[in-house]
């Protein structure tokens, strides 16, 4: 297939974009290097890239000629980055998303799989772990944003037959990922044996989900027709404190994991608790994600520092 990724240089884009070529897919990815280029050389070399914006529509219909299917991946994201950033943010979602579906429409590609976020399961009460038909509750700019776009998604599919599937990732974690989230930011405090910044007790659960069984589940999915919304998640919950103390063993670290208050920007993303189910996948896929936060941890460990 000759496949669009829109990120395609990001953390997870690039990640696709390796395994499709090696499945021997024509892969073109278009990102605007927001965040530098993640894709490796060998694989930088097996696609065709293209540096652009998402919100230019003449790019995005130029770059998805003869497509048959498009991920779009392309996003603003990481907390601070999003609170500094709210309406870019929603510009690059909303306008980005529009582009898509819209160049899809007009070049005649018949699939469209969206990068949503377990973020718009916002305050969403848990008993057990989150399905894809609990009632969302987007607080940020970010979810809101996201939920409008599998919405409108939603009703192009109904209007002009595109298959469209929204993808709810859950905390997706791997080697060569930035800062920005959670498991890198404590590696890199760990291995320089600096304090480990825990946000109040702790206590907060997400579900990480390995970054191979994530691209996994995209490439499943892409044989999927219809409208589908689809939680991709680990259905493990851990808490952000047992996160930080695993880290430090696995990195022989000497440092201290120091409990700090967030800052009020945060406060909208502070979510007690979050947890996935991955039935609604396995029922459409067959797979669910199966690597355990530890063994996911040590592959980081393995592959960025030794
Ligand atoms: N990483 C996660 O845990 C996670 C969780 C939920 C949802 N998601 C979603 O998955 C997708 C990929 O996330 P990621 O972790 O790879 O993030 P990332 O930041 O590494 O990748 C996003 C890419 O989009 C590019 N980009 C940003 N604005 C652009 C624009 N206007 N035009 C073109 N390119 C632009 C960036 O340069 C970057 O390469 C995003 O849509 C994100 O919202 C990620």
């Amino acid at each position: 297939m000759k496949i669009l990724i829109t990120g395609g240089a990001g953390f997870i884009g690039s990640n696709l974009a390796k395994k499709l070529v090696d499945l021997n897919h024509e892969v073109i990815v278009l990102d605007s290097l927001l965040r530098g280029n993640k894709l490796d050389k060998e694989t930088f070399k097996r696609i065709q890239f293209i540096k652009g914006d998402v919100r230019d529509f003449e790019l995005v219909r130029e770059a998805s000629k003869g497509c048959d299917l498009i991920f779009h991946f392309a996003a603003v994201l990481g907390v601070d980055i999003v609170a500094d950033n709210p309406v870019e943010t929603m510009d690059v979602e909303v306008i980005g998303t529009r582009n898509v579906i819209n160049a899809a429409e007009v070049n005649n590609i018949k699939k469209v799989l969206y990068a949503s976020t377990s973020g718009i399961y916002g305050h969403s009460a848990i008993d057990n772990a989150l399905t894809e038909e609990v009632l969302v509750d987007p607080r940020t700019s970010y979810a809101m944003a996201k939920r409008y776009n599998e919405i409108y998604l939603a009703s192009h599919h109904e209007e002009k037959g595109i298959n469209v599937i929204s993808l709810r990732f859950f905390n997706v974690y791997g080697a060569n990922q930035d800062t920005r989230m959670v498991v890198p930011l404590f590696f890199e405090q760990a291995i320089k044996n600096q304090p480990i910044t825990v946000f109040g007790t702790g206590m907060q659960t997400r579900d990480f989900t390995f970054i191979d069984d994530t691209v996994e589940a995209c490439v499943k999915l892409m044989n999927i027709d219809g409208c589908h919304i689809v939680n991709i998640a680990n259905e493990r919950e851990w808490c952000i404190k047992d996160l930080a103390h695993k880290i430090k063993e696995i990195t022989n670290s000497k440092s201290d994991i120091v409990y700090i208050d967030a800052p009020k920007k945060r406060y909208d993303y502070e979510v007690e608790r979050r947890i996935g189910s991955s039935k609604k996948l396995k029922e459409l896929t067959g797979i669910k994600p199966e690597i355990s936060l530890e063994e996911g941890l040590k592959i980081i460990y393995e592959t960025n520092y030794k």
